[in-house]
């Protein structure tokens, strides 16, 4: 067994693998937006790191305590052998996951799955060598367009962690929900971390945190279309304006041009006229409520089995089940 394996369902270019579609819509049409695949890079990657260890940042270390508290029920409710896991990144938090499936013996497979290769490939390395005995099928794709290749394992709990699901627009959730649960045998389970709805104040300094990490991941995203569509945006010319939307119960954050802009992306064979003020939406983070999740799982044929939450309610990990 060579272990890890990785297969490769991403075109390694980015520019070939949908980008430049995606700035044709996104950024060529109002309100201007990016999604938010694009924003991990190495760069990236390495800024979102950072950021899981800033002290304004909670979700990181509320769903960690949540998976170390509730890890054993978790398996225990659990009926997998394999562990699947969209948008891992550095797969950090769900060793305390793949520990307690691997303690119980039942930790045939695990296959992450995540568009940024290089961080993907270190992560596979890594729990190759702490889970001797697991199958690590690492996959460089896009949960977005994707998940049919998941539709071969059987028993599989699938993990998608970070509150990354509140990344994607309502209507993209419903398409994911949809997709993942096409993917999905009856009996299958997902576990599924989101953030919470609270107070205005904690969730707008977790966006806009002191150091400027959070700045610098958003900005990072012209830098991304400078380099890969020879674009030439000017970063510092753009300020940082992260705002929490109540009535779509989610963060928006933007970036707004100080100046006029005129901007080429030769790549995308586009050119922009940003008037001074106009901004460009980055990123959402929706945040949920008990309600909305039950709602939006419901509605995909997932059905809920069991909520955590972290001592101080911020933030919510959720084990649903497809149901026939
Ligand atoms: N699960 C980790 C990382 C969250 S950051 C945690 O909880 O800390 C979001 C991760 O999803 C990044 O690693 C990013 O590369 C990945 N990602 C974003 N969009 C993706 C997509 N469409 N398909 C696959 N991975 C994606
Ligand atoms: N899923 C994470 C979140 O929504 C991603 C993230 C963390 C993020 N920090 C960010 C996205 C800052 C944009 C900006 O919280």
């Amino acid at each position: 067994m060579s272990n890890p394996k990785v297969s490769v369902l991403l075109k390694s270019n980015w520019a070939e693998s949908g980008l430049v579609l995606d700035v044709r819509r996104g950024l060529g049409s109002q309100p201007r937006t990016l999604p938010p695949k694009w924003l991990y890079d190495e760069a990236g990657s390495r800024l979102f790191d950072q950021i899981t260890r800033l002290p304004e940042y909670y979700p990181t270390e509320c769903e960690r305590t949540i998976l170390r508290d509730a890890a054993a029920d978790i398996v225990a409710a659990s009926r997998a052998t394999t562990v699947v896991e969209l948008g891992s990144g550095t797969s950090d938090k769900t060793r305390l996951l793949l520990d307690a499936f691997a303690d119980a013996g039942r930790l045939e497979r695990f296959v992450p799955v995540d568009v940024s290769e290089e961080t993907l490939r270190q992560a596979a390395d890594m729990l190759a060598a702490r889970y001797p005995d697991t199958s690590v099928e690492a996959v460089v794709g896009d949960f977005t367009l994707h998940l049919g290749h998941l539709a071969g394992y059987a028993r599989k709990l699938v993990a998608f962690l970070g509150g990354t699901i509140g990344n994607l627009y309502v209507e993209e959730r419903g398409a994911f929900l949809g997709a993942l649960a096409d993917s999905m045998t009856e009996g299958d389970e997902l576990l599924l971390g989101t953030d919470l709805v609270k107070d205005a104040d904690r969730l707008i300094s977790a966006y806009d945190d002191a150091q400027g990490v959070t700045e610098a991941f958003i900005k990072n995203s012209l830098r991304v279309l400078n380099r890969e569509l020879d674009a030439d945006f000017d970063p510092d010319a753009y300020s940082y304006v992260p705002f929490w939307d109540r009535h779509m119960q989610r963060m928006d954050l933007r970036l707004r041009a100080e100046m006029p802009q005129h901007v080429t992306l030769p790549g995308a064979d586009l050119e922009l006229d940003l008037a001074s003020g106009e901004e460009i939406r980055v990123e959402i983070s929706t945040k949920f409520t008990e309600e909305r999740l039950r709602a939006e799982l419901g509605a995909a044929g997932l059905e809920i089995a069991r909520i955590w939450t972290d001592p101080t309610d911020s933030f919510a990990v959720t084990l649903a089940r497809k149901v026939g």
